[in-house]
Formats: C-alpha cells, sequence, structure tokens
C-alpha cells in the first residue's frame, strides 16, 4: 500500500527523492498493510476507515502527516472484546483514547505485571521497550485511539525491525517495575514555570487537568504541559476563550494537535501563500508542518480545549518577532473572516 505525498506545502525534490526512495520508516510503514493517511489533517479520527492490521491483531491506520520523520501517529480500533497483540519496542508512544473503555497492560521480562484502566479523554506513555498490550473491556463497543510514536527516528538510525521490536532491555529509569504506583501515583504539578509542567504517568481524563495562564498567544489562553514515563516526547493542553483566536505562530516538526471540544477551524500557510483551512471539532488532527504558519480559532460556544501530542522537535525558537504575528500585524481579512464565522454560530468576537 504505497503512501502518497499530498502536496499541500511544498517538499524539496531532493527531500522527497530520499525518503521515497531510502526511507527504511516509509518502507516499513508500507508493509504494514494497513491504510497510509498523507497530508496534514483528518477531520476525525473516530470515523476514519480502517484496515485489518495482522501483526497488532486490530484494525489501525498510519498518519504520515507533514514529512516530517521525527513523531508518526497511528489510529488503532481494538474490536468489543478484543486486545492488541503484545509488544515492545524502541521507540517512544503516547497514547490518547478517543472513544470506549479498556486497560493496557505493561511489563519487562520477568517482571510483575502493571495493569491500568482507561476510557475517552485518557492519556498515558508506553514506557520506552516495555511490553505493553491494551484490550477493549467492553463486549458491544470497539474501543479506538491514536497515538504518536518516534518510530521513524528508530527505523531511520536502527533500520531492522528484528532489533527494534525484540531487543530485550529494561529502562529501569523511565519505569520501574516494581513500583506498584507508577501508573496510579498522583502527578505532580510545577504551576511556577511559565506554561506549567505536569509529572504523571496516567491521566484519567486530559479534559480535567489543571491548567495555567500562558498569554503569549493571545489573552485568556491556558497550558499545561506533560512529561509522562521520562518520554522526551511530550504534550501540552491549550485552551482559549469563546469568541477568540489564538495568535499565528510556526515551529518545529512533529506537533499532532489533538481537538477536544468546541468547533472552529485552522488556517495554515507558507510564507507570502495563501491560507489553508482545516474545519474541526472534537476527533479532529491538525499536524502543522515544520515552519508552516498556523492559527486556531475558536467558533464555539464553549472555550476550545486541545491536547498537542509532540516531539521535542516541536519547539518554537523564540517568542514573538520571526515565529509569531502579532494580532496588530496579521491579515485583515483573517479578523473579517472569523467575525463571519462567528455570527454563523451566534457567538460574539471577544477579541477587544
Ligand atoms: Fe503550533
Amino acid at each position: 500500500m504505497a503512501t502518497k505525498m499530498t502536496k499541500e506545502f511544498p517538499v524539496h525534490p531532493y527531500v522527497q527523492f530520499m525518503m521515497d526512495t531510502y526511507s527504511p520508516y516509509k518502507k516499513w510503514v508500507e508493509s504494514e498493510g494497513i491504510p497510509i493517511i498523507s497530508g496534514s489533517y483528518v477531520p476525525d479520527v473516530r470515523d476514519v476507515k480502517l484496515g485489518d492490521w495482522k501483526r497488532r491483531g486490530v484494525k489501525g491506520a498510519y498518519l504520515s502527516f507533514s514529512d516530517q520523520m521525527v513523531a508518526d501517529a497511528y489510529i488503532c480500533e481494538i474490536p468489543a472484546g478484543g486486545n492488541t497483540k503484545p509488544q515492545r519496542q524502541l521507540y517512544e508512544e503516547i497514547v490518547l483514547i478517543a472513544t470506549g473503555r479498556g486497560a493496557t497492560t505493561i511489563w519487562y521480562d520477568g517482571t510483575p505485571k502493571r495493569t491500568f484502566e482507561w476510557e475517552r479523554g485518557s492519556v498515558f506513555a508506553i514506557p520506552l521497550n516495555a511490553y505493553h498490550q491494551h484490550f477493549n473491556a467492553t463486549g458491544s463497543e470497539p474501543a479506538r485511539f491514536i497515538s504518536l510514536t518516534s518510530a521513524p527516528v528508530a527505523f531511520e538510525l536502527y533500520r531492522d525491525p528484528e532489533f527494534i521490536f525484540n531487543t530485550s532491555y529494561m529502562f529501569k529509569d523511565r519505569f520501574d517495575p516494581k513500583d506498584d504506583e507508577f501508573f496510579s501515583r498522583e502527578g505532580k504539578y510545577h504551576t511556577e514555570y511559565y506554561g506549567g509542567i505536569f509529572h504523571t504517568n496516567f491521566i484519567a481524563d486530559i479534559r480535567k487537568i489543571n491548567l495555567v495562564p500562558r498569554e503569549k498567544r493571545g489573552k485568556g489562553t491556558r497550558n499545561m504541559y506533560i512529561h509522562m514515563a521520562g518520554s522526551a516526547m511530550l504534550a501540552h493542553v491549550s485552551q482559549f476563550p469563546v469568541g477568540r483566536y489564538k495568535k499565528a505562530h510556526k515551529h518545529g516538526p512533529g506537533a499532532h494537535v489533538c481537538l477536544l471540544d468546541s468547533t472552529g477551524y485552522t488556517l495554515m500557510w507558507d510564507e507570502g501563500q495563501e491560507p489553508k483551512r482545516y474545519d474541526w471539532h472534537e476527533g479532529s488532527v491538525v499536524c502543522p508542518p515544520a515552519g508552516t504558519w498556523h492559527q486556531h480559532y475558536n467558533t464555539g460556544n464553549v472555550p476550545c480545549k486541545f491536547v498537542a501530542l509532540h516531539a521535542n522537535t516541536a519547539v518554537q525558537r523564540e517568542e514573538g518577532g520571526i515565529d509569531q504575528i502579532d494580532f496588530d500585524n496579521e491579515d485583515t481579512s483573517l479578523r473579517k473572516m472569523y467575525e463571519e464565522e462567528c455570527a454563523k454560530n451566534g457567538v460574539k468576537p471577544d477579541m477587544g
């Protein structure tokens, strides 16, 4: 099943040639036999068409977004009463549960198995190289999740699936299998930092975590970074008010913005180009390519909340200036479009 690159944003022909011809990661993804979705967006992970995923014993699809090769997502559906086959892997993974209820068991060779239960909105990381197996707890409904992994980095570096999936090494600094409270211990908030950091290994419902003011993207914006299971990959939750949108900005590759509530849209554009629009609601995922301007607009009647799962390369070089457009400097047509979209929902813009 060949990956077809969506040419929404241009990739340098040489980079494209190298990826198409030599990429071990792309070749492995293509060998998996499930759909591969390219581009930068899915309208709703809950109704993406999946294929039978023989290796894992479930259904799945890869989201090979934005040609970035640092972190890629996949969608997995566990049938009612079903489970994934056990797997360990020399790459990191963060899981967001989209629908259903279930449980995950984690262990290393010869250690006790640790099991925790999850439902819609749960977020957790798979400790590096730990065996993990997901179970659907219901006999009536499928359960579906989206995961972000650093598999592209592992495959580009090691190339050998046998090594990546079948190496016995325990990363004790990330997960102590003897720690029976690893997934149940209360997490620690560090709100003294701008944007806040939450150290935890399991979040029952990402919608309910504490947020702190972080107004560099606009007034009323709240935020919390999340570090889990000693991973280099991380997540952050962002919330912005009714009647507002965030400042346009750009950064490195790997951010997968998963919408949790409200309605709205994201605009993305390369310098000097017309913005492309991606409408969203709960279940939508937008992945801005590296260095591409993007801007999130809330047109709903409740604050917009999303969780971005990302590689640590999705960072901004500096605040403002080069990497962010202040409201005073933006194209006036963007504000006009926003006001028209708010009017359709009976929402009063509150941009000040
Ligand atoms: Fe961003």
